[in-house]
């Protein structure tokens, strides 16, 4: 994506793989590592969520640092932002059930998911490149139009 979007929009990617375990006892005294997230995303103009599929949903470690970053209730983090979601799996289907049920947790959440395009990236070998750019050609325009559509999502919803 960062290669796609060139100079339009700038990266500032999440690490979520050592995140706490949110549980409500943190609601009283948050985690720095709850707080360092929610400073991030808040300093963000849009979240890009981008997911593999685990079991038709989304993994543990996303609905984890989802719940953290929208806690403690009426905290959350996400509120009004703009977002957009997409994903990648070797299953054919790319995704496409859990991005339906990461649109399910965003709507709650107040965002304002872009409706469309929709993009299930069924990954195979050889897709992307070493220097990470999409080998396809196909692939590669569906997701300029993407991330050209995101830029004027955030556009829209910002102004
Ligand atoms: C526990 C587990 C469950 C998975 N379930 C699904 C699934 O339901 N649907 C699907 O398309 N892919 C499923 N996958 C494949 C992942 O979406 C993904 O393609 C794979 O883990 C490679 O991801 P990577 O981008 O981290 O290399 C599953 C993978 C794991 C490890």
């Amino acid at each position: 994506m960062n290669a796609l979007a060139e100079d339009r929009l700038e990266f500032d990617p999440v690490r979520i793989d050592a995140l706490p375990l949110y549980n409500q006892d943190f609601d009283g005294d948050y985690p720095a590592a709850g707080v360092a997230l929610k400073a991030q995303v808040r300093a963000a103009d849009a979240v890009l969520f981008v997911t593999p599929e685990y079991n038709r949903s989304v993994p543990g470690v996303l609905k984890n640092a989802i719940d953290l970053a929208s806690r403690p209730y009426g905290d959350s983090a996400f509120a009004g932002l703009p977002a957009a979601v997409t994903g990648a799996s070797v299953g054919s289907i790319g995704t496409a059930l859990a991005q339906q049920h990461l649109r399910n947790i965003l709507s709650y959440l107040d965002m304002a998911v872009m409706p469309q395009p929709e993009a299930y990236i069924h990954f195979k070998d050889g897709l992307v490149d070493a220097d990470g750019r999409i080998t396809k050609q196909d692939t590669r325009e569906f997701l300029e139009d993407f991330v050209d559509r995101f830029v004027e999502w955030i556009d829209r919803q910002r102004s």
